[in-house]
């Protein structure tokens, strides 16, 4: 099966939701709401969605749609899915912090095909499309090969409603400090991925993600030659909330930290919506 022209159908309508966004910004005329504790949407995310849908359903009337803003869903059909984050670190977007983007994924009988990631503010675009390689800016992308956690630079993301976790959470991220180079927190779980995928970050890690945060980077990771996996090293990281990526060493190193950090109970989680 071809892609091609569900990637470029996929690029338009990132391109065209990056024009309503740079609007929003330039004019910082935005107006900010909370859905729940300190999870944030601002009208330019409501309006990136409403482009971004209009543009595939136009191409792919009969396709379903995940989309954040308006999702119904707490799984995925058989069939042909679009997964939709219009604005990844809306949080940054909110605050003028220069990392947000608009992530939109193809996934066929549960399986991702086609994934696309804009950093909006430093133009940065990632593409993947099964069986083909990822790219950034058009040039071919893979994974760091430095295997060593002693010198990787390590992404991942803070928890900000569900602090359930949280006093494990900086038990591992001690163990971050004293055994890598160094801990980043960007702000955007989308593009925490595609650092892993063109070899910025040897590894990322973090819990209470929605399936629009990762549909698309974990694609791109998984054709730059990467590894994903949930906490448990299985692969229920869609809906599962929980995430690690990086090279095979990575993987490895993390998972083992994360094992010794929290319990079992802690190890699994569930998208409720
Ligand atoms: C958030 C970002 C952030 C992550 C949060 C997500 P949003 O997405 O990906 O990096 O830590 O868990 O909810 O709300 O800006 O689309
Ligand atoms: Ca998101
Ligand atoms: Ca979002």
């Amino acid at each position: 099966m071809n892609y091609s022209n569900e990637l470029e159908v996929a690029k338009k309508a990132a391109e065209e939701a990056s024009v309503i966004i740079r609007d929003y910004a330039n004019k910082a005329s935005f107006d900010v709401k909370l859905k729940g504790k300190n999870d944030l949407v601002t009208n330019a995310d409501l309006s990136s969605e409403k482009k971004i849908i209009e543009i595939i359903q136009a191409s792919f009337p009969k396709d379903e749609i995940l989309a954040e803003e308006s999702q119904t869903k707490t799984s995925i059909p058989d069939g042909r899915v679009w997964i939709i984050d219009p604005i990844d670190g809306t949080t940054n977007f909110a605050h003028t912090f220069p990392v947000y983007c608009v992530s939109i994924a193809l996934w066929e009988n549960k399986e991702p095909k086609v994934g696309l990631v804009l950093e909006v503010a430093n133009d940065e675009l990632f593409t993947a499309v099964k069986g083909e390689g990822a790219f950034l800016n058009g040039e071919s992308i893979g994974i760091s090969s430095n295997n060593d956690p002693s010198s990787s630079l390590i992404g991942t993301g803070f928890p900000y409603n569900n602090l359930d976790l949280v006093d494990n959470y900086l038990v591992l991220f001690k163990r971050m400090m004293e055994k890598t180079h160094g801990v980043r927190r960007p702000g955007s779980a989308a593009w925490d991925l595609c650092n892993v995928a063109c070899g910025r970050f040897e590894g990322f890690y973090e819990y209470g993600l929605s399936p629009w945060d990762v549909a698309a980077g974990v694609l791109i990771i998984q054709e730059a030659g990467g590894i994903v996996t949930d906490w448990t090293g299985e692969d229920d990281w869609l809906f599962g909330q929980r995430i690690i990526a990086g090279n095979l060493s990575l993987q490895a190193f993390l998972q083992k930290e994360i094992e010794e950090c929290f319990d079992d109970s802690q190890m699994k989680g569930k998208f409720e919506g």
